[in-house]
């Protein structure tokens, strides 16, 4: 069903980072910010079939692809590599590529490089970081260069060793003061949105009402100009935990694992692949093979099944081999 909010948001045009500024001021009227992370081109195809703004291609592949126990160990030319299957699959939603650990902490000029890498071998549209007050310089000459910048404040992954595990920060009254002072500092340097992960609420809340761009958050409550969620999170994929702040819309995993039971119990029986999943011969050879297989069959025993007509392969609406190149 399409509600009015609907009809405002799902447009088929490109969300440009203007328009997602934009929607600080809209937020009222229904139009929240619903974002997600991507890795490939078929999950951003699904994603952006289904609408979100924003797709982060986010280090969380560390995660969640690579069976990593954090985000550290993943690299920018990773990133750039699942960039650049994202952008692929994706016609409308704005791409996103997260700066991984050490590429942008260590001196200005190699962080320059690093997110006009992302940008120009990735193919995406904004960078992210991890930070607060300290890497504000860092941003205004991202953004001065050109670069759209995302801010990231709160629970920092890539902060997983200082922060003692991947734990909600803010909960005291300095903490919170100091989380609240890094979404400012990163937004008047020129961040157009700020993620906010893993704080309580009431201070989701208060970042929201003092910067002037969208606030996204992940585990920050509902008053967030947006939210983000990891895929695999809200499609059930994760079988190893299930974060408070995650919602499953899906069990894809546990569904995954009955789909692919059905098929090993088909192999084994010979009931897969049946004759609608087997080519066939053209006609005339189909008549020799035919004839062959007879022969060979009066000589051996047992006999072997019989191909399938020409005719009844060509009815076939399939394609004769993966096809899951580009669509646009
Ligand atoms: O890497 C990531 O997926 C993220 C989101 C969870 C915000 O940073």
């Amino acid at each position: 069903m399409t509600t009015d909010c609907d009809s405002q948001v799902m447009t088929s045009e490109k969300i440009t980072v203007p328009a997602l500024r934009a929607r600080k001021a809209t937020r009222a009227r229904g139009e929240r910010i619903a974002m997600v992370t991507a890795y490939d081109a078929t999950f951003a195809r699904m994603m952006d079939q289904a609408g979100v703004d924003a797709m982060l291609v986010g280090d969380s592949l560390g995660m969640v692809i690579q069976g990593q126990g954090s985000t550290l160990p993943v690299t920018l030319d990773e990133i750039i590599y699942h960039s650049r299957a994202v952008v692929r699959g994706t016609r409308r939603a704005h791409v996103i590529g997260d700066m991984p650990f050490l590429s942008y902490q260590c001196a200005l000029d190699a962080a320059l490089q690093s997110a006009g890498r992302l940008v120009k071998e990735g193919g995406v549209e904004s960078v992210k970081l991890e930070g607060g007050r300290e890497i504000a310089e860092t941003i205004y000459r991202m953004v001065r260069m050109g670069i759209p910048v995302v801010g990231h404040v709160g629970l920092m992954p890539q902060r997983v060793h200082a922060m003692g595990g991947f734990k909600v920060q803010g909960r005291n009254g300095d903490d919170a003061e100091s989380i609240l002072e890094d979404a400012i500092a990163v937004s008047q340097a020129g961040a157009f949105m700020v993620v906010v992960e893993g704080v309580p609420a009431e201070l989701g809340a208060r970042i929201t009402r003092s910067i002037d761009v969208p606030t996204i958050g992940i585990g920050a409550g509902v008053d967030c100009d947006g939210q983000v969620l990891v895929s695999y999170d809200l499609l059930g994929l994760n079988d190893t935990m299930k974060p408070k702040f995650v919602k499953r819309y899906e069990e894809l995993f546990a569904r995954g694992v009955e789909a692919t039971k059905a098929y090993v119990s088909e192999v084994r029986s010979a009931a897969f692949p049946a004759v609608e999943h087997t080519f066939g011969l053209q006609k005339a050879s189909a008549a020799n093979a035919n004839a062959n297989t007879t022969t060979a069959a009066n000589n051996t025993a047992p006999s072997a099944p019989a191909l399938p007509s020409a005719e009844a392969d060509a009815s076939i609406p399939v394609t004769e081999a993966h096809a899951y190149g580009p669509t646009h």
